[in-house]
């Protein structure tokens, strides 16, 4: 597929998707979330993709949220649609098998802040801001954001942003928990894929095994799954080399069997 509206790019096991409408502050239209979910969705298969980071072009924006100029005029039914298709990005990021960083590299706005709590991790740069500005509009979050932020930062913090609409810049981001780390941007993309290149020497059964059941914790049924999983590894190759690499004092080659 050609995309029109994000940039990959693939090197050392890493994916990078890039949303590429700087001028229009990132904004994610229809098209382009498909894309980025297409990106995704391809990654799962190929070998020559061990974990994904996610960005915006240019040093303002990783994206001001969805398209309000394509919404502006949309019905009830459009609109559900539109939150539906939203949802459905979403979740094949947060069900990715690979790791997605979100690396924030200015606004990250409405869906654009839904879009980096979907990844598993997010780095900002120090001059990221957050928000979840659609009240100003008139509408909700329409991409998990009214549920995923309460998780991530608790109910009293989320409610505070998701009714003022107030921005909050990285820092404050990183307090409440919403963001792992905060670095200069020029070190954005390099600590990223650092994270990236540490757990491509885990075994990729394991990696993917655990990002399973992170989710599996939010949907109320992660102990019986991690019972099940636990047990599971016990029947893999790459457990057997683990501790076989302890046991006998050598690095582990994992091979994802
Ligand atoms: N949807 C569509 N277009 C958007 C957009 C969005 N979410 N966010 C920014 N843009 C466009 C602007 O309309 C402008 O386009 P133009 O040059 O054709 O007029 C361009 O991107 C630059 O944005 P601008 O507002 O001029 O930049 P700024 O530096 O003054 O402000 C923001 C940056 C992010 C604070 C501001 O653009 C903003 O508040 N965006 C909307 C955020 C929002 O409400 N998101 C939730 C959507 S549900």
């Amino acid at each position: 597929m050609n995309y029109q509206y994000i940039l990959t790019e693939i090197s050392e096991k890493i994916l990078t998707i890039s949303i590429n409408r700087a001028d229009k502050m990132n904004a994610l239209n229809r098209d382009l979330l498909q894309e980025i979910k297409h990106a995704v969705m391809n990654a799962q298969s190929n070998e020559a993709v061990a974990g994904i980071i996610i960005t915006g072009t240019g040093v303002k924006a990783f994206a001001a949220g969805a398209d309000i100029a394509e919404f502006a005029s949309y019905s009830v039914e459009e609109g559900t649609n539109l939150a539906s298709a939203g949802h459905l990005v979403m979740y094949e990021i947060e069900n990715s098998s690979k790791p997605v960083i979100a690396a924030v590299n200015g606004f990250a706005l409405g869906g654009g802040c839904e879009l980096a709590m979907a990844c598993h991790i997010r780095i900002a740069s120090t001059n990221a801001k957050f928000g979840q500005p659609e009240v100003n509009l008139g509408v909700i979050p329409g991409y998990g954001g009214t549920q995923r932020l309460t998780r991530y930062i608790g109910k009293a913090q989320a409610l505070e942003l998701l009714l003022t609409a107030d921005m909050i810049n990285a820092e404050k981001a990183l307090t409440l928990g919403l963001v792992n780390e905060v670095v200069p941007i020029e070190e954005l993309i390099q600590r990223s894929r650092a994270i990236l290149l540490k757990t491509q020497t885990k075994s990729p059964l394991t990696i993917a095994q655990i990002l399973k059941l992170s989710n599996d914790y939010d949907n109320g049924i992660g102990f019986e799954e991690e019972i099940k999983e636990f047990g599971n590894c016990f029947g893999t190759e790459d457990f057997k080399e683990g501790t076989d690499a302890f046991l006998n004092k050598r690095a582990a080659a994992f091979t994802g069997k």
